[in-house]
């Protein structure tokens, strides 16, 4: 049974964790070419892109960092609507890029008239976006705010944090015209940590060419010179990258229609539930299918409930960051199946009655 109803680490696969145990092979022979070439057309299908997906070994901070060091050269405009949406704007700064904040009261989704009315101002050449707000529980309607941008902002590149929702929620990377959608290995694609993933386009790679102080480690035109012979630029995590190969196939095997689907009706069965015993944190029409955030109504003391649920072999989330003690949130994502959730909401109830 999976139990780690958290917003990663997930519960991994007793196949996939075995499958790290292998013996390792050096880098720069064949057999690591012949892993790392049958890896990337699955984690294409993943990201629905015909185009090239990077493998880092970092966790998905270290991709936001790549994107916002390859891909702005002169002014990013961050959505902020949340934690991590937060954070990626700290990135920014913190990488030296001129930053502007178009902040929207958490809880709320980014939407495209407010994406319209800030790139309007003029001046920028990137948008930094969070698909799938982990702090809040909030689903940002990405591919509408792609086509906007596409339409009447097309020299603007667009850079998507997916790492709460890619592997859980269907995000078509070609097909929505993104330029960086990033995502980490230990959520929706349940995987251990350590590696992330990022999909990038023709249009963002030519960019990061002129772009002047990529850095090393995560320099996309490096990184496109390396893949192009089935390679990473430094040592990767070899025992994660076999982890990742078995994981794809069992991603692949249950269909990502499938998966979605499960996704999805497990958010609606939180979300009913939730919406019954307490309320629900984020806005109507943009919650997440793969974390609930829960406000407190009952004012449950959520340490207990989390003691209790760890004794049974379950564990749920806190509120993060300001929303710490106002709410909790629970993870539906990875492995996690809806006869799982079921247990856990019942076990919830018998706390709480
Ligand atoms: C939406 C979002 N972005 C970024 C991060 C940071 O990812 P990582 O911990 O893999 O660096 C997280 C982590 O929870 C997240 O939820």
């Amino acid at each position: 049974m999976a139990h780690l109803f958290i917003p990663g680490p997930t519960d991994v696969d007793a196949q996939v964790l075995a499958a790290q145990a292998q013996q390792m092979i050096g880098h720069r022979g064949a057999d690591f070419q012949a892993l790392f070439a049958r890896i990337q057309p699955k984690l294409r299908q993943v990201f629905a892109t015909t185009r090239r997906v990077y493998v880092s070994t970092s966790s998905g901070t270290g991709l936001q960092e790549a994107a916002m060091r390859n891909c702005v050269e002169h002014k990013v405009l961050c959505c902020v609507n949340g934690a991590f949406s937060e954070r990626w704007y700290q990135v920014a700064v913190a990488n030296g890029k001129d930053a502007l904040r178009l902040d929207v009261k958490w809880g709320r989704a980014i939407l495209p008239e407010m994406v319209n009315t800030a790139l309007s101002a003029g001046g920028f050449d990137a948008l930094a976006v969070v698909h799938n707000e982990t702090s809040t529980g909030v689903a940002s309607p990405v591919r509408e705010i792609a086509a906007l941008v596409r339409e009447r902002f097309p020299d603007v590149t667009i850079m998507v944090d997916a790492v709460s929702s890619l592997g859980g929620v269907a995000i078509d990377f070609d097909d929505w015209g993104l330029d960086v959608l990033l995502t980490s290995s230990q959520k929706c694609l349940a995987l251990p940590p350590g590696l992330s993933f990022a999909a990038v386009s023709d249009r963002a790679l030519e960019k990061a060419r002129r772009v002047p102080n990529r850095g090393l480690y995560f320099d996309f035109v490096d990184l496109e010179k390396h893949l192009l012979k089935n390679q990473t630029p430094s040592t990767p995590a070899i025992s994660l990258l076999w982890a990742l190969d078995a994981g794809l196939d069992r991603i692949l095997a249950e269909g990502l229609a499938n998966r979605f689907a499960r996704h999805a009706e497990m958010a609606a069965r939180t979300q009913a539930w939730a919406m019954k015993k307490f309320d629900l944190f984020a806005q109507p029409g943009y919650r997440s299918h793969t974390i609930t955030c829960i406000t407190n109504t009952r004012k449950l003391d959520v340490n207990a409930l989390n003691a209790h649920l760890r004794g049974k072999g379950m564990q749920i989330s806190d509120g993060y960051g300001k929303l710490k003690d106002t709410t909790f949130r629970i993870a539906h994502m990875g492995e996690i199946q809806m006869a799982d959730l079921e247990t856990l909401l019942t076990t919830i109830d018998e706390f709480s009655k």
